[in-house]
């Protein structure tokens, strides 16, 4: 065996245990590359981060460690002008193609100290926590901007009454203020748990190494302190043989997704001709192929198709685990497809969001007029007449159903009632 083996030869120091190399169909079948992309620079520094602690224990010399850390380096810009990837087609995730590039570099005798006191299933995780935690930053910051805009709008739109709805008919009278406000009280629910999801995700795994930790004495939280975690997961087995962060976070996605869909469908409804309340601006709409009148909310309509999404991949995402016996699986891998498409989509779906509020046509005389004319205030007479004369809310009640159903007879609303003809 040569200590300084091209990437192919080095390959094979991989299967010491295995007689031949891995067959083709098993390797595309396993192999998780594609969803490794974008754990590619993760994986670097925590590599790096790995190395520095060894060298600060003693454990790896200071002229290898140096070394080591520069050519990992050098592996982030050959992956940053993308030709790092491409150069090692024949593995199955990204792990083993950083330390190849590092022993190709370095030689064996100085790139194999590289995974010393590790393994893939704390390296996995590692990146993926930091990933998530940047991920959260940013879904978090989007989060913030959003409720901004619903905010000012909603200072906009104080006085801007409207029927609220229970059973999809008109209730009771509502502001337009008021409404908006409603929504952003769930979506700081959703930031919240985020940020709860965040706290349990921002800690370090590594060191936990294949199952039960190492015997070699690393410092976890040298390498956590380095890699910005809070602290580390103390039980190693816990560290490496669940997923119930990403299960949680999957969860806080899919509600936030729910959170977002049911503004969709506000405005879906209420931008039809039937309603007419709300309009999307034009840049915030599709038009049809067929029918050159239409305004369709599309992007509404896609934010609701992608919740439905989310909540199948947290589904998807419970259910690979529930049923494991503790420690790795290769199932794992699995998660990570539909947790990055719903990270993707959250993002996406809460940028698109801003944007439709930002622009969006509020039309206040029909929501005046939607006020005016369906006996909206029912219950704040029957409440009156409570208040202020010698009836029971029961027999309040009783009188103005029998009101509003005499007055709807004669073809009008209780708007149509005066103060002086209540007396
Ligand atoms: N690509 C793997 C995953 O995402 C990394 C861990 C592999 N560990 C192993 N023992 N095969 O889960």
């Amino acid at each position: 065996m040569t200590r300084k083996g091209s990437s192919k030869k080095s390959q094979d120091m991989w299967r010491g245990r295995l007689g031949a190399g891995l067959d083709e169909t098993a390797l595309a079948f396993i192999s998780g590359m594609e969803e490794d992309r974008r754990l590619v620079e993760y994986d670097i520094t925590v590599n790096q981060a790995h190395v520095l602690m060894l060298k600060k224990k003693g454990i790896v010399d200071k002229k290898s460690a140096d070394r080591i850390v520069a050519s990992l380096e050098r592996a982030r810009a050959e992956h940053k002008r993308g030709l790092l990837l491409p150069r090692y087609p024949r593995f199955v995730d990204v792990h083993p193609i950083i330390e190849q590039f590092v022993i190709d570099e370095l030689g064996v005798d100085v790139g194999g100290k590289l995974h010393i006191a590790k393994s893939r299933n704390d390296q996995v995780m590692a990146d993926i926590r930091l990933y998530m935690r940047d991920e959260f930053l940013k879904l978090n910051e989007q989060l913030l901007a959003l409720i901004s805009t619903m905010l000012s709008l909603a200072r906009k739109h104080r006085e801007t009454v409207m029927p609220g709805y229970t059973h999809t008919q008109h209730a009771q009278v509502t502001s337009f203020a008021h409404y908006l406000l409603s929504h952003a009280d769930v979506l700081l629910n959703d930031v919240a748990r985020i940020m709860g999801c965040y706290s349990r995700m921002n800690l370090s795994p590594l060191g936990a190494c294949a199952f039960a930790g190492t015997s070699v004495p690393i410092d976890r939280h040298y390498t956590a302190k380095l890699l910005g975690f809070d602290g580390i997961v103390e039980n190693a087995t816990f560290a490496v043989s669940s997923r119930d962060v990403l299960q949680e976070a999957a969860c806080v996605i899919a509600l936030l997704m729910s959170s977002l869909s049911r503004i969709a469908s506000d405005i879906i409804m209420w931008s039809t001709f039937e309603f007419g309340m709300v309009e999307l601006s034009d840049e915030m709409s599709d038009t049809s192929s067929a029918m050159p009148q239409k305004k369709n909310p599309d992007p509404m309509e896609a934010i609701r198709g992608k919740a439905n999404e989310a909540i199948s991949s947290c589904a998807d995402i419970l259910s690979i685990s529930r049923g494991l016996v503790t420690g790795y699986h290769k199932d794992f891998q699995e998660m990570k497809r539909p947790l990055w498409k719903s990270m993707d989509d959250a993002r996406f779906s809460v940028a698109v969001m801003t944007k439709a509020l930002r622009t969006l046509i509020v039309k206040k005389q029909r929501m005046l007029e939607l006020v005016l004319k369906n006996n909206v205030t029912a219950m704040d007479l029957a409440e009156y007449l409570t208040l202020n004369t010698p009836l029971s809310f029961r027999e309040a009640h009783f009188l103005v159903g029998l009101l509003v159903r005499e007055t709807m007879n004669r073809g009008k609303g209780l708007s149509a009632i005066t103060s002086d003809q209540l007396t």
